[in-house]
């Protein structure tokens, strides 16, 4: 953690929130040689350790231990950066009171951000560095590795992606024993306060000695992090890694089309016909409209129309209002306003389809899915997900993208289910294996030399 930390910034201090006897505080005092040195630690027989294992090291004479809790701590500001260090306390939910618990919810929410009072301590340790540090200061922490996936970790993650400038994140397989005593996975976060780095260093590692000096193995963009809500599979390679390949989710987001609660309704027909054709949108409604487009879909009018209206419908004239209100008096009938999905959409007529997705994937079938380029602009409902790149690709590049997942993407990627069935969550696909760089697809690489 030292080397990675000395490798980001010379620290004006170094501060260790619950200190011990000092064993991260005395190593750092050795690195960093002009640093300050303050341990925090709640513990006063910990904190007499801590004094004396600094004194017998030399380094008293810059180093300071006080006794209290770190989420009371003052720390005066300095001239220069700090680095946050350390082994934050593991301690269950059930033995902080409830003060602290309200302290959690209170100052997170100062950060615009939702605290679970089911949060363990070491929760409480990010949200108060996040409270202490300054742009530019660096931390590394040690931690169980809980937070990356539990719902109460999600305050730890935010605050890693909003606050903290997270860079590097290494999960300790439990065999590692990165605890002495005790078989469970540990995770090393470095972060940056105030970085919004494009991606993150992601790492998994079996052995405490492959730590070296925290060097990540693959780089994971930062919106994949935002939208998962685990970060453990993540961190797991994808099992055939190949070398000049990178995750499908490096390049592209991938939604699922949306739900529209009712087909019958807001799938356009005779029902229909009377409404504005400013509200209905050719979309992708079938997943063989997908299978029979041979790797491109060109022409909008092969295709059915979905009702999309907006929210707001006091902006239509007085006449296609009035056609709007015929056809939704109808849809009520056919209790379009009262299902699951129609009660909790923003106004129950407003299905929302997305825009239109540059290339358009099945997931679900008894075979591979297929990957069309969608030149014909078409949105699409839940039965195919849409592909949408990060940045811009040029059209040989989406065309090549769309013709190498489909040729390389087999039904054993997905989830497999009785009968062959075999479905690709959102998640599932940005997985898949692609060459690494926009230029490589477009540089006339035919794909069947890439597969
Ligand atoms: C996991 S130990 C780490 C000790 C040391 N850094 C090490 O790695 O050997 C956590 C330390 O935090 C202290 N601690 C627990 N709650 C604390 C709090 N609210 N504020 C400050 N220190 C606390 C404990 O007494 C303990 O010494």
């Amino acid at each position: 953690m030292l080397t990675w930390a000395s490798a980001q910034l010379q620290p004006a201090r170094v501060v260790d929130p619950g200190v011990g006897s000092a064993r991260f505080l005395v190593a750092a005092g050795r690195q960093f040689p002009d640093a300050d040195l303050v341990g925090i630690e709640l513990d006063p027989l910990a904190a007499i350790l801590a004094r004396g294992h600094l004194a017998a090291t030399g380094l008293a004479a810059r180093a300071i231990v006080n006794v209290g809790d770190y989420r009371e701590a003052t720390l005066p500001p300095i001239d220069g950066r700090t680095l946050y260090l350390g082994n934050p306390p593991y301690v269950r939910h059930h033995l902080l009171g409830q003060q602290w618990k309200r302290w959690l919810v209170s100052t997170a929410r100062k950060h615009g951000l939702e605290a679970s009072q089911l949060a363990g301590l070491h929760v409480h340790f990010f949200l108060a560095t996040a409270e202490y540090a300054r742009s530019g200061d660096v931390g590394a922490f040690i931690t169980a590795a809980e937070w990356l996936d539990v719902n109460y970790g999600r305050l730890v993650r935010e605050l890693l992606l909003e606050v903290l400038g997270a860079r590097t994140i290494h999960v300790i397989e439990p065999a590692a024993m990165p605890f002495p005593g005790t078989a469970t996975t540990a995770v090393i976060t470095g972060f940056e306060v105030g970085a919004r780095p494009k991606s993150i260093g992601l790492r998994r590692v079996a052995a405490l000695d492959d730590l070296d000096s925290l060097e990540a193995e693959w780089d994971v963009r930062r919106e994949r992090l935002e939208a998962a809500h685990r970060w453990t599979p993540l961190t797991r390679a994808a099992p055939e890694k190949r070398e000049g390949f990178v995750e499908l989710g490096e390049l592209c987001r991938v939604h699922r089309g949306q739900v529209t609660g009712a087909n019958r309704v807001w799938i356009a027909g005779l029902h229909s016909a009377d409404l504005p054709t400013s509200v209905l949108f050719h979309s992708v409604t079938k997943a063989r409209e997908l299978f029979a487009a041979g790797g491109l879909l060109t022409d909008p009018a092969s295709l059915r129309q979905v009702v999309d209206l907006p929210v707001d419908l006091d902006r239509f004239n007085r006449e296609d209002r009035h056609r709007i209100d015929r056809f939704l008096k109808l849809a009520k009938s056919l209790g379009a306003d009262s299902g699951f999905i129609a009660r909790n959409r923003k106004a129950w007529w407003s299905v929302g389809l997305r825009d239109p997705a540059p290339i358009l994937a099945t997931y679900m079938a008894r075979r591979p899915p297929v990957f069309v380029r969608n030149l014909a602009a078409a949105r699409h409902i839940n039965i195919a997900h849409g592909l949408y790149p990060r940045e811009p690709l040029g059209e040989p590049a989406l065309r090549a993208l769309a013709e190498f997942l489909s040729r390389s993407t087999t039904i054993f990627q997905g989830r497999t289910y009785a009968g062959g069935l075999t479905k690709f969550e959102p998640r599932e696909m940005e997985r898949l294996l692609v060459p690494r760089a926009a230029e490589l697809l477009a540089s006339g690489l035919s794909p069947e030399v890439l597969v």
